[in-house]
């Protein structure tokens, strides 16, 4: 039996990782937040904080540590740089220094927005990095750390994910209710990714000994108009949708205007390929409105 060691067990990838784990039987899974609850069997750990890694992996000793924790509030990042940076850069440091020592197994998810998004067809692994925003930036910065400190790493860069917990989906799903018109920018696109597969790919990955920088996102590409059109429609909404330009839309954090990545060294160094976006985002919603 291995043991795997999960922080940010609450968010929507934890969540999903704990579904896919309860099918499993070769594994013991600790689940860590940044917040205990019990009810739900996780634990206390806050990432940012040296000494309580430390004291978790010395006790628990995990064959495998699965970082899902982040601060992801990507507005937020841009006041808060302090506090994005202890989370989203020396949290996965620790992980990794720590991890290191016992000689554990690191999966660490980062970011499309570690690029800036002027590119006209998708970015691979070795392309250069260049964030737009503080949470871009803090996340890059975890990925050298954990890249450096912990010689059996994975660092897999996924986008506009979406599972159980705070997301784009639910977000329009709740404007669509208020019976107004919704209006979304037609002018960023990515790769709306669910988690369920993202967790697949970590469970995939963390058996092997390929170490290094992946992106992991669903196949295809969209931009959030057209991805709000079709949640719309699997949700059986008539909702009015009007596409505008980001312009339109001013946020705090400039976010890339492209950032559809290509999963090159899943495909060419495993032949492993993601669903295709729609596809995913079916089988969620099978889940979620059936
Ligand atoms: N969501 C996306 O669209 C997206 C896109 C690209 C990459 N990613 C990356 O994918 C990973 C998983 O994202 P997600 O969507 O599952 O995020 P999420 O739903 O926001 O979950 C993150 C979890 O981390 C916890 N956390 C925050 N600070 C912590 C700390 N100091 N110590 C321990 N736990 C802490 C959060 O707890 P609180 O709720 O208490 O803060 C939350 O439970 C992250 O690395 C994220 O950067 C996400």
């Amino acid at each position: 039996m291995k043991k795997v060691l999960i922080t940010g067990a609450s968010g929507q990838l934890g969540l999903a990782l704990n579904q896919l784990f309860k099918e499993k039987e070769d594994y013991i899974i600790y689940q860590t937040d940044r917040s205990e609850d019990s009810e739900h069997g996780i634990m206390a750990l806050d990432i940012s904080d040296e000494e309580a890694v430390n004291a978790m992996i010395d006790q628990i000793k995990p064959e495998i540590i699965i970082n899902c924790a982040a601060l992801t509030a990507v507005d937020l990042c841009e006041t808060e740089e302090q506090m994005a940076y202890r989370i989203n850069a020396l949290g996965p440091k620790y992980l990794a220094v720590a991890a290191d020592k016992k000689d554990a197994k690191l999966i660490h998810i980062s970011t499309d927005y570690v690029y800036d998004g002027h590119a006209s067809k998708p970015y691979q692994e070795g392309d250069p990095t260049n964030p737009l925003s503080v949470y871009g930036r803090t996340k890059l910065a975890g990925d050298e750390f954990v890249i450096s400190h912990c010689k059996k790493s994975f660092v897999l860069r996924t986008a506009w994910v979406y599972g159980e917990g705070k997301n784009f989906v639910k977000t329009m799903l709740r404007l669509a209710d208020s019976g107004k018109s919704i209006r979304v920018v037609a002018d960023q696109f990515g790769t709306p990714t669910s988690a369920l597969e993202l967790a697949r790919v970590i469970l995939f990955l963390m058996e092997t000994d390929s170490y290094g920088i992946y992106h992991a996102t669903c196949e295809g590409s969209t931009s959030w108009y057209e991805f709000a059109l079709e949640i719309f429609r699997q949700a059986g909404k008539q909702v009015s949708v009007e596409p505008i330009a980001s312009s339109e839309y001013p946020t705090p954090a400039t976010r890339p205007k492209y950032s559809v990545l290509d999963n090159k060294a899943l495909r060419e160094r495993h032949g492993y390929t993601m669903k295709q976006w729609k596809e995913a985002f079916v089988e969620y919603c099978q889940h979620t409105f059936h």
